[in-house]
């Protein structure tokens, strides 16, 4: 994060945002501003996620139902390196749909939205967490096939330009091709593509964190993960850094620091925030305070999305539990790319708060 960008988040802090979706002409959130949006309830599907366990326990917690989908029999669930969630939420008649990230092939996306009974010519707003495959990889396919049936207008917010460059991960032994996500081929199939590098309301009842502070002194960005460096004034020129100097020509590939990452939120009525962090790149501990700081609500109802932590030494696991612990929410759902070292040390500190992830998850918030 960089320094003005730290400040102009710190200028909204304390329950104002920037309104999505009213200047598409700009191709950028706007500056007005609004109180954070309180839902009813807010029923949250895993539709793609790393997992599928149909024996993945079911049933009413204290303040939350989690169910799950059991194999069917005109279809069932597929799971993959992926990440793609259904959003619903309530507020008195008002009900919203969201589609939060689009998981990694077309095949398991569109197979799951079919299983689960998704219609995405209902969805009221796209939101993409950042550029990674995993996380975008059929959103272009869901683009082309819907065409037309999408609600016109219908808007993708994303939370910087970097979340447009080419991204890989390179590790000692392979080169991960993460791939580049085609901003004008989105707007060609009709989509309108809004940058939000500050909070923002998403369809009147969810916010985006907007670029996220790096508060913690232990959440590190993957040391594996590139982009590769664009032309001067580009959107991946190395500018995008901020305050970070990077001596970098176009076509080297530079440390990532996912500066466009960002988390979706909902202040669910007398439960407290639900913050999704879908891969927790900018850290999910950061995630989750500066969700805490935009808004001005300081209760947590549950932490929710990939950690990236399965690669994290244990450390950095004992402290972020350490962090939970701290924040005291009353659910942590770990997905995706959290790791089983890290579910693990949840379980054994916080058993009662823990739910287990699986690909077909609903989550029911509030009453
Ligand atoms: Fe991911």
């Amino acid at each position: 994060m960089d320094r003005r960008g730290f400040l102009t988040l710190a200028a909204v802090a304390g329950g104002t945002f920037a309104l999505g979706g009213v200047s598409r002409m700009t191709g950028r959130a706007a500056a007005q501003t609004s109180a954070v949006p309180v839902v009813d309830r807010l029923v949250m599907t895993n539709v793609v996620d790393n997992v599928y366990d149909v024996f993945a326990k079911a049933g009413r917690l204290d303040t939350v139902m989690v169910q799950r989908t059991p194999l069917g029999r005109t279809g069932t669930l597929l799971a993959e390196h992926g990440l793609a969630y259904h959003l619903e939420s309530q507020r008195g008649a008002e009900r919203r749909e969201i589609l939060l990230d689009f998981s990694l092939t077309e095949k398991n996306l569109f197979n799951n939205y079919a299983v689960l009974g998704i219609d995405a010519g209902k969805a009221d707003a796209l939101v993409l967490s950042h550029g990674h495959l995993d996380h975008y990889g059929a959103l272009p396919d869901l683009a082309r096939a819907m065409q037309g049936r999408f609600r016109p207008g219908l808007t993708v917010y994303a939370g910087g330009e970097d979340t447009f460059c080419h991204r890989l991960v390179v590790t000692p032994t392979a080169t991960v091709d993460q791939g580049q996500l085609d901003r004008p081929a989105l707007e060609a199939r009709g989509l309108a593509v809004v940058l939000a590098p500050q909070p923002t309301v998403i369809a009147g009842h969810a916010f985006t964190s907007g670029q996220i502070p790096r508060v913690t002194d232990f959440e590190r960005p993957p040391a594996a993960a590139r982009l590769e460096a664009g032309p001067a004034g580009s959107a991946c020129s190395p500018t995008h850094f901020g305050d970070i100097k990077v001596e970098a020509k176009p076509g080297d590939f530079v440390p990532d620091l996912f500066q466009g990452e960002h988390a979706t939120t909902y202040h669910v009525k007398d439960r407290g925030l639900v913050v999704i962090t879908s891969c927790g790149h900018a850290g999910v501990v950061n995630s989750v305070r500066q969700a805490q700081k935009a808004s001005g609500v300081q209760k947590v109802h549950a932490i929710v999305g990939g950690f990236h932590l399965a690669p994290a030494p244990d450390e950095i696991v004992a402290k972020t539990v350490e962090a939970f612990k701290a924040i005291d929410p009353d659910y942590v759902i770990p997905m995706h790319c959290t790791g089983w070292n890290t579910i693990m040390a949840v379980h054994q500190a916080m058993p009662k708060k823990l739910v287990m992830p699986s690909t077909g998850t609903r989550v029911t918030f509030g009453a």
